[in-house]
């Protein structure tokens, strides 16, 4: 019995060897970006690379990614990018390592996601601007005033020298996938792409994926108020407040702008006084991770009877980037910081730009052809599923989009993933059942499901 199991294993493991080994035979080396192996890592049959790409070779402006290819038929799946928002977050810490990506951080070494998105697809983790992660730029004042623009235009760049290293990847079907806000920098980075291919066919772009997205500052920060209060997190009185005196794109505004009105600063005083600092925004019925800022405070229930998820993987994460053994396997350098950290703290953003609406930009893509996922962990209060339903469903009927699919009920192990509605079929919108804002880190299998429908086209499942 034994015997058998581990010989189809080590068939299974040949020919996904073989699949990968095919990719790499075009370059008569391998590349020097490619890991040997990192850090306490299970054995894999997938191919993993890591490493810089310049960006702007007057500034040395460099940004850092890693890219894992796909566990079986590397050869035929698409590319997909991923990235964090922030902005100033990282897409290595936040999206591979506590997400969508095939290992975890857990004690000294990792573990594998079983829901890894390089089941699916080759997946590239861009750490995106300088300044974030290991990405970084021999002047610093490369990190003052970065703004969507600036980012957009790096990202782009980024992908087009990324080509030149990975010319098998160059017309492989390409999808851009991210979360909150990297709801401007995907919807921001297609639009440059799909410019760019006008003058010369680089981008082979099919469709974008947006998780918990910031589309439309005001209506999906003024849906926050809501969730609040039809949750349980505030009083009905302090919802008025919320919604009539002050609404949180004004303070936001106001925030931003260094003038912060007295009666914004009243009612959400009010509000954080209800909501309390010991319920996680990003996920309202997660536990908050007691190791790091809650150590003093011991006010997690310490039993749960679903399966446990790791809601202290955060630190975890920070621990294993920072471990030298670790970043001489990335091929990762620390220039100018001290530490590896989830969010930068040298990035210096033009936070007003959450302000540009990027659900114009979606439209036009759509126009374009390409093919436009907006989904939503429903346990997240900061970026709720309701504004982001709203502007979709909006978006639809000034393209004149029909519905394609009603609002139904969409399966993942015999269980409700989540909802879903269709326009035109070129636009959808679903929710993830349980999920949060970083929903295949709360979610993993219901993401999967998701993402698998999205890149082959497919309606999600509507029987289990
Ligand atoms: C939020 O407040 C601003 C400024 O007072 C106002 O213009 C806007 O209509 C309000 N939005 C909502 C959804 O209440
Ligand atoms: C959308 O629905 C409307 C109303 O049912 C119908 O008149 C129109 O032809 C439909 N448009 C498309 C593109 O199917």
């Amino acid at each position: 019995m034994k015997s058998e199991a581990s010989t189809v294993e080590e068939m299974a493991i040949l020919l996904l060897l073989l699949c990968c080994f095919l990719a790499v035979k075009s370059s008569p080396m391998p590349h020097p970006d490619m890991i040997t192996q990192l850090p306490g890592q299970p054995q894999v049959g997938f191919q993993q690379f890591s490493g810089y790409v310049t960006v702007d070779d007057k500034k040395g402006k460099a940004l850092f990614y890693y890219f894992v290819e796909a566990e079986i038929d590397c050869a035929s799946k698409p590319l997909v990018l991923w990235l964090n928002g922030g902005p100033g977050c990282s897409s290595l810490g936040v999206g591979a390592f506590s997400e969508n990506g095939p290992f975890r951080p857990n004690g000294q070494g990792l573990v594998r996601n079983e829901h890894s998105w390089n089941r699916e697809a080759n997946v590239l983790y861009l750490e995106t601007p300088v300044g974030v992660g290991f990405s970084f730029a021999d002047d610093s004042s490369s990190y003052d005033a970065v703004s969507d623009a600036i980012t957009a235009r790096d990202n782009l760049v980024f992908l087009q020298r990324w080509f030149l290293q990975f010319p098998q990847y160059r017309d492989r079907n390409l999808f851009i996938t991210g979360e909150s806000y990297a709801g401007h920098y995907v919807p921001q980075l297609a639009e440059l792409m799909i410019q760019f291919n006008k003058k010369e066919k680089l981008f082979n772009l099919k469709g974008i994926a947006l998780g918990n997205p910031v589309l439309e500052y005001a209506t999906d920060l003024n849906s926050r108020a809501e969730y609040f209060w039809s949750h349980g997190l505030i009083s009905d009185s302090t919802y008025k407040l919320f919604t009539s005196f002050c609404n949180y794109s004004r303070y936001v505004s106001e925030y931003y702008r260094d003038a912060v009105s007295p009666i914004c600063s009243k009612v959400m005083s009010q509000v954080s006084r209800e909501t309390s600092r010991f319920v996680d925004k990003y996920d309202v019925t997660l536990d908050v991770c007691i190791s790091s800022v809650l150590s003093q405070s011991r006010i997690i229930s310490p039993q749960q009877n679903a399966e446990r998820i790791d809601v202290c993987i955060e630190d975890e994460t920070v621990n294993y980037l920072n471990r030298q053994d670790v970043q001489k396997a990335l091929h990762a350098r620390l220039v100018g910081v001290r530490r590896w950290l989830v969010c930068s703290d040298i990035l210096d953003y033009q936070l007003l730009d959450i302000e540009i609406p990027t659900i114009s930009i979606v439209g036009s893509l759509i126009k374009e052809g390409i093919t436009v996922l907006v989904y939503s962990g429903d346990q997240d209060s900061v970026i709720p599923l309701t504004g982001s339903r709203s502007l979709v469903h909006g978006l639809a009927k000034q393209l004149r989009l029909n519905a394609t699919t009603p609002y139904r009920v969409w399966f993942a192990g015999q269980q409700v993933g989540g909802w879903t509605q269709v326009y035109g079929n070129l636009l959808s919108f679903a929710t993830i059942r349980g999920a949060s804002h970083e929903a295949p880190f709360s979610q993993p299998e219901r993401s999967l499901v998701l993402f698998k429908s999205f890149l082959e086209g497919r309606p999600l499942p509507e029987v289990f």
